[in-house]
């Protein structure tokens, strides 16, 4: 069955969805840690997540947090590509003459470790949305300037505003928003001032993850398995109805091979207009 799969795979075509599209994404995230259909955004849920959940749970010691960088243990928001997008990320900010970077919602911050590595002098703030995570953060990434509890649907956008220096990097933050809210946080963005935005969504729409994504939901159902709405994913033309009045765009690919197969590799650098 899973070699049937793999080859039907291979088969479609891994090219982007050509049209305006946003789809509800369901997750299982095994056994009965959520209830059925449960939502994904709230704080809470996400503490538990980053708490109890083996794939999200953050370090509890320095030396965790730092093996788990280096060695890119599979988990949420680590893949062997990590320093290789962290890489090319530098490049990007050099070539903006970019001097602070402050990453909204880092979760572990395995991305920023590596950007910190290749990129020493670069003053570095890093947001979350959960209290605990921020503590984590502080305890464990000594050498970042600061970190703060942020909500982006609430965030004072205007602390980082009107510097062309800084920049916002958005990594994989997409889903936990609706096509709304997002347009509201990069008008928000937009009104206070805010010179550049790096994001990054965990991926634009593909044919082939349309696909795959409907056959998994529908196993999952038939499966009986308790799925949790996890957000939205959406097509690069949807993603760039939200900012496309607002800020020029240079698509940017953070994996050099120019795979789209690794997640949270694609996405834009944007410049106020
Ligand atoms: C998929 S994780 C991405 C974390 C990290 N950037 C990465 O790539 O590993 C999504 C993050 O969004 C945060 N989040 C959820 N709702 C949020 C909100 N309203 N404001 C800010 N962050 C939020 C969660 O705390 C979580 O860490």
């Amino acid at each position: 069955m899973s070699n049937l799969i793999r080859t039907i795979g291979k088969l479609l075509p891994d090219c982007d969805v050509p049209w305006t599209l946003t789809i509800k994404h369901f997750y299982y995230f095994g056994g009965n840690f959520f209830e059925r259909n449960e939502k994904l955004d709230t704080e809470l849920n996400w503490q538990r997540l980053r708490t109890y959940h083996p794939f999200f749970k953050l370090p509890e010691t320095e030396a965790e947090w730092r093996s788990q960088c280096e060695f890119g243990k599979e988990k949420d928001g680590q893949d062997g590509c990590l320093p290789e997008k962290a890489e090319n990320l530098v490049k990007v900010l050099k070539t903006h003459n970019i001097k602070h970077l402050v990453s909204i919602s880092a979760g572990e911050a395995c991305l920023e470790y590596h950007i910190k590595k290749n990129y020493p002098e670069l003053k570095l703030t890093l947001t979350e949305y959960t209290l605990d995570n921020v503590e984590v953060l502080k305890k464990v990434f000594k050498n970042c300037e600061s970190v703060i509890k942020l909500d982006a649907l609430k965030a004072d956008w205007s602390q980082f505003a009107q510097k062309k220096d800084v920049c916002l990097l958005f990594f994989r933050l997409d889903a936990s928003f609706d096509d709304q809210e997002l347009r509201k946080i990069f008008d928000n963005l937009y009104q206070a001032g805010v010179v550049n935005i790096i994001y990054v969504p965990n991926l634009f729409l593909t044919v082939k993850f349309l696909l795959f994504e409907k056959f998994r939901a529908f196993l999952n159902r038939i499966l009986g398995k308790n799925l949790t709405f996890a957000g939205y994913f959406r097509t690069k033309k949807r993603s760039h109805s939200f900012w496309c009045d607002l800020y020029q765009v240079e698509d940017i690919n953070l994996c050099g091979s120019g795979s789209i197969k690794h997640g949270a590799a694609r996405g834009v650098f944007l410049k106020r207009m």
